[in-house]
């Protein structure tokens, strides 16, 4: 609402047409409202004129895309996006080429405005990786080309020092296919030459504040500006522009377009070769002949260039310094005089620069190309420089001009011309509208025959001396009566005096005012010559990339034909261009520049006026009311907006023009809105084109939901048939196999019940021939007998009687496993026993002291296994049969365990003496062997306990009773040969006399009381024992160590 508002607001309009009164004050009061407000864009129709704000405004966000997409374009604020988003839908929708054309003075922002067309095409067209590197290659060649076409000059900071027209290509889905740059004219006159308060191109002080000192050494340049000739008339820098950032976002642009390193470094060889070049002085010398020649000043400039493009310093300094020329068939080589040779060098640096920029535009074509055979639409976007009218004007405004001229032309021709002569054809009531027609300043500039144009070409080729004079005499002499040329002499003719028109020069009465040309310069820019010596030179050098620029200095192809003249390249490439954009629908925009001082805010209402005239808004506005802002052939009418009728949906029969008379006629559009034409319909307002298309995005939006709805019923009848049969046949299959299952269970039962009772019947009339238990007793017969089988045959085959054979036949049969077993182990106690029965009492006793021997020691001490093969004899002495031993027999009478010899061990040292033991029912008696008297009799009761160690050893300590009466002087340590019986006769003694065992410990460390005190014994294996017995030592009063092996 806000916006519909907007564009109705009384005060400011946004749409020139509907202003009222309609006056040149109320316009420019509109768009200066409108300028203050911040709404730079305003409409007349569908074409946009934009203010240059010259200060950023927030209206360029991603949002404001959106908001723009697929708008309506009269609904929403007047925008640059909206005629872009209304371009790009007519080519997707419609299928027609586009063109946008965009106009204005320097500064007044068309290089703004085509970028701000890009920027939003490119948001809007699709995404995906393919497409968008082209729409970032496309964005990208921006940068590139403004950095070596711009320049600031007097009126923009970034001035379009060259036309450019791109056509960005698409496929049938909208999405960027590639493009194509055209450019025209560059304004390389700006190489050597520039006026005070402007700059030369941008790329050289982007390269001197950007490169890297690296880059700079290689280039064999210097940063300082102020040092090349071409750079240093004014300060270098901008302000707000910074060279540096911009030479790298240069750099990176080339990059994503698809520049190598060796291209890039290539051109800017050829960059620093033209900078350098201007730095090439030359000084007056005087041949021999007495003639004027010139020669290189300071040759260090000349040989860096010759070392950078690979070049005999030689070849170059000969080219700038003399010219071959020839003379009836013979080559003379002649000197240039100073201005003649700086004439060269100038020329030269021209030439390479913008042969380099065609170059360069050539290039980046090859990178956005798109591949042939793929259908395209294309979308031209056209930016070329704007009218110039400076204080001096030359050669290049002239051409300049005459390019906008063209332009205006295609504007009138289209949007005043064309359009009312067509309203006459088609027989539609109208009133002409007054319009400037341009065509006959048009005319007199390209005329091929008498155009200012031909004129000049002639002057160039005419044979003799030339110069502009002669141009000049025969332009007045050709247009003395034209309305829009005038010059000195025209004006004398007519008596016209008027001092703001000097000689030399002629006035043009373009449409955007009058152009006063100073013809000083024409022939010579005109020609753009450049002496064949340089070109062969250039061609001659090393460095690839200017060899190819220069192809014409191959001496192999040397051709006499002159080149076409610059001006006959320009009005060629006019005419290429105009023809392209009259094949497609054009879209205008038109930039007003607001004032000269670049300010922001601030609106020159004269200098806008200016410029408002002279692009014929006026009358735009006024064609623009009086006519009918859409046309279209019934047929391509009816077919858009036939489904708006029952009647003509889907088809219809009869005419075209009688389908499309019956689609408007059902809908609510006032009589005025509307005109038949013969061929056509003509629809006054947008509004009522937008209102019909609503209603047809409305109807094909409803049309769309009702092949849906058909569509999707069907697919659900389909699939829901599908379903029910799938499941008719599931459940069919599933009930046949259940039932199956059934039948064969039934079957299984019927034959089971069958056999049992079969059986049963069988079993019953059989019953009678059988006894009842017959089976039970077999078994049991069969089993008895077996049993007795098994044990007779075990009785004749009884295993042998003696006590180690454990052998005994295993058992037959499983069942009688457990019998057999029984019987084994009965038969082999019996047979112990019956072995114990037949022993003598000596071998019983002496088995039982085995016995009793290995419950003592059996693995408790290593000593033991030795004892076990030897039989214990009990008495080694012989005491009754030696006499010897009388007193001891006596001693021992009838009670004698035990006599044998042992060692006793001296208490105080540890050293052994032999003694004889005597081990008696009742007491233990200790005898010196010499006297063989009893020397110690200790009664068994006084015996404590014994001690032996774990080795095999026959050491043994006697611990005694505190009590005892024997053991006066504290226990006996002995050692004996035979310990094991010793010990063991000693134990059966006191459990035999006293019912009470031997406390026996086998240890390693045990105290022993002696008369003086406790000792403490450590018994140690050591190889120092000797075999005979251990050795003890004594180590100080409470210790003694038992040495053992
Ligand atoms: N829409 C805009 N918003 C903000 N600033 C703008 C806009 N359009 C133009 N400008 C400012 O105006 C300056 C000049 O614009 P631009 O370079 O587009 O002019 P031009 O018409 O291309 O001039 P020339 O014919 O010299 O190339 C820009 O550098 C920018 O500062
Ligand atoms: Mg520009």
């Amino acid at each position: 609402m806000e916006t519909t508002t907007s564009l109705l607001d009384a005060a400011a309009v946004g749409d020139l047409v509907l202003l009222d009164p309609l006056t040149e004050e109320s316009l420019l009061q509109t768009l200066q409202e409108r300028f203050h407000r911040g709404d730079i864009y305003t409409y007349i129709g569908n074409v946009v004129i934009s203010v240059n704000p010259y200060r950023p405004l927030p209206i360029y966000t991603p949002e404001k895309v959106q908001e723009y997409h697929n708008c309506n374009f009269f609904a929403v604020k007047p925008h640059i996006y909206a005629i872009a988003d209304d371009a790009y839908r007519s080519l997707c929708d419609r299928d027609r080429d586009q063109c946008i054309l965009i106009t204005g003075e320097s500064g007044a922002g068309k290089t703004e405005a085509s970028k701000l067309v890009m920027s939003y095409v490119a948001a809007v067209s699709s995404r995906g990786e393919e497409v968008d590197k082209v729409k970032e290659q496309l964005l990208q060649s921006n940068p590139v080309l403004e950095a070596f076409g711009n320049a600031k000059t007097i009126r923009n900071d970034n001035s379009s020092r060259f036309g450019k027209y791109m056509d960005v290509e698409f496929d049938f889905k909208g999405e960027p296919l590639g493009g194509v740059i055209s450019n025209y004219l560059l304004e390389k006159s700006r190489i050597v030459r520039h006026v005070k308060g402007e700059r030369n191109f941008h790329i050289f002080y982007q390269l001197l504040a950007g490169g890297s000192a690296q880059l700079l050494q290689q280039l064999k340049l210097r940063q300082d500006c102020r040092h090349y000739g071409y750079l240093n008339h004014e300060s270098s820098a901008l302000p707000g522009v910074d060279d540096a950032a911009n030479f790298h976002a240069m750099q990176d642009a080339m990059r994503v377009i698809g520049f190598s390193p060796a291209e890039v470094t290539a051109l800017l060889e050829v960059t620093a070769v033209v900078l350098k070049l201007g730095n090439v002085q030359l000084s007056s010398t005087f041949q021999a002949s007495g003639m004027e020649a010139c020669s290189i000043a300071e040759p260090r400039e000349l040989q860096e260039i010759c070392e950078l493009i690979g070049l005999d310093p030689g070849v170059l300094e000969r080219a700038l310094c003399s010219r071959t020329v020839k003379v009836r068939d013979e080559t003379v080589l002649t000197a240039l005089s100073v201005p003649q040779g700086y004439y060269g060098r100038d020329a030269l640096a021209k030439n390479i620069y913008s042969r380099l920029f065609d170059w360069l535009v050539n290039r980046i074509n090859t990178s956005i190309q798109v591949k042939p055979g793929e259908q395209r639409k294309v979308m031209g976007v056209l930016d070329i420089y704007g009218f110039e009218i400076f204080q001096d004007n030359s050669f290049e405004q002239f051409i300049i001009n005459y390019c906008n001229e063209k332009l205006q032309q295609i504007f009138i021709l289209l949007t005043l011309k064309e359009e009312q002569e067509e309203y006459v054809r088609e027989g539609i009531q109208w009133t002409p509208v007054e319009f400037f027609d341009n065509s006959i300043i048009c005319n007199l500039i390209e005329n091929g025959t008498g155009g200012i144009l031909a004129m000049l070409d002639e002057e160039c080729l005419r044979p003799g001396v030339v110069n502009e004079d002669t141009f000049l005499a025969k332009l007045n002499q050709l247009f003395a009566t034209h309305k829009h040329y005038e010059s000195k002499e025209t004006q004398s003719a007519r008596h016209i005096m008027d001092a703001s028109l000097p000689p030399r020069c002629f006035r043009i009465h373009h449409y955007a005012g009058k152009v006063t040309y100073n013809v000083t310069g024409f022939i010579e820019k005109n020609n753009d010559l450049l002496f064949r010596d340089l070109s062969q030179a250039m061609w001659a050098a090393r460095q690839e990339l200017l060899r190819s620029l220069f192809p014409e200095g191959d001496p192999q192809k040397v051709s006499l034909k002159l080149p076409p003249t610059a001006g006959c390249q320009f009005k060629a490439s006019v005419a290429t261009l105009m023809k392209n954009l009259y094949s497609k629908n054009p879209n205008y925009i038109r930039c007003i520049k607001p004032n000269e001082t670049k300010a922001a805010m601030l609106f020159t209402p004269e200098l806008v006026l200016a410029q408002v005239q002279y692009l014929g808004l006026m009358e735009n506005v006024r064609v623009r009311r009086a006519g009918y802002a859409f046309r279209q052939l019934y047929g391509p009418f009816l077919n858009r907006y036939k489904m708006l009728s029952a009647q003509t949906w889907p088809r219809w029969a009869g005419s075209d023009r009688d389908g499309a008379e019956l689609v408007l006629a059902e809908l609510p559009i006032p009589a005025e809105e509307l005109a038949f034409g013969h061929t056509k319909i003509f629809i006054r307002s947008p509004r009522t084109l937008f209102d019909l298309e609503r209603r047809r995005q409305e109807r094909v939006a409803q049309l769309a939901t009702l092949i849906q709805k058909m569509f999707r019923g069907w697919r659900c009848r389909t699939q829901y048939q599908l379903m029910r049969k799938s499941q008719i046949l599931i459940s069919a299959w599933f009930r046949g196999h259940q039932q199956k299952n059934k039948y064969k269970q039934m079957k299984r039962s019927a034959l089971l019940i069958q056999a049992y009772a079969r059986g049963w019947k069988v079993r019953r009339a059989y019953r009678r021939y059988f006894r009842s238990g017959a089976s039970a007793r077999l078994a049991n017969f069969i089993y008895r007998r077996l049993v007795q089988k098994f044990l007779v045959g075990l009785g004749r085959n009884l295993p042998p009687l003696a006590v180690l054979d454990r052998n005994w036949p295993p058992a037959p049969y499983k069942f009688l496993a457990n019998a057999n077993q029984e019987l084994r182990s009965i038969f082999y106690r019996w047979k112990c026993k019956k072995y114990r029965e037949q022993l003598p009492p000596q071998r019983r006793a002496l088995l039982q002291a085995k016995l009793c021997a290995s419950e003592l020691f059996k693995d408790k001490k290593s000593l033991y296994p030795k004892s076990l093969p030897q039989p214990f004899q009990g008495e080694y002495l012989g005491l009754t049969q030696n006499p010897k031993y009388q007193k001891l027999n006596a001693v021992a009478k009838d009670k004698l365990v035990m006599a044998d010899t042992v060692q006793k061990v001296n208490r105080a040292n540890g050293k052994t003496v032999p003694r004889l033991l005597l081990l008696t029912k009742e007491h233990l008696v200790l005898a010196d062997p010499k006297a063989a008297q009893p020397k110690t009799v200790l009664s068994l009761g006084d015996i404590r306990s014994v001690t032996v160690t774990r080795f095999s050893d026959g050491f043994l300590a006697l611990h005694l009773k505190e009590t005892s009466t024997g053991g006066a002087k504290g226990d006996f340590l002995l050692v004996s040969s035979h310990l094991i019986e010793l010990v063991t006769l000693l134990h059966q003694t006191l459990m035999d006399t006293r019912a009470q065992a031997l406390p026996l410990n086998i240890t390693d460390q045990f105290s022993t009381r002696f008369q003086k005190g406790d000792v403490a014994v450590t018994v140690v294996e050591s190889p120092k024992a000797s075999s005979d017995g251990p050795v003890c030592k004594k180590r100080g009063s409470h210790k003694m160590e038992v040495l053992v092996h």
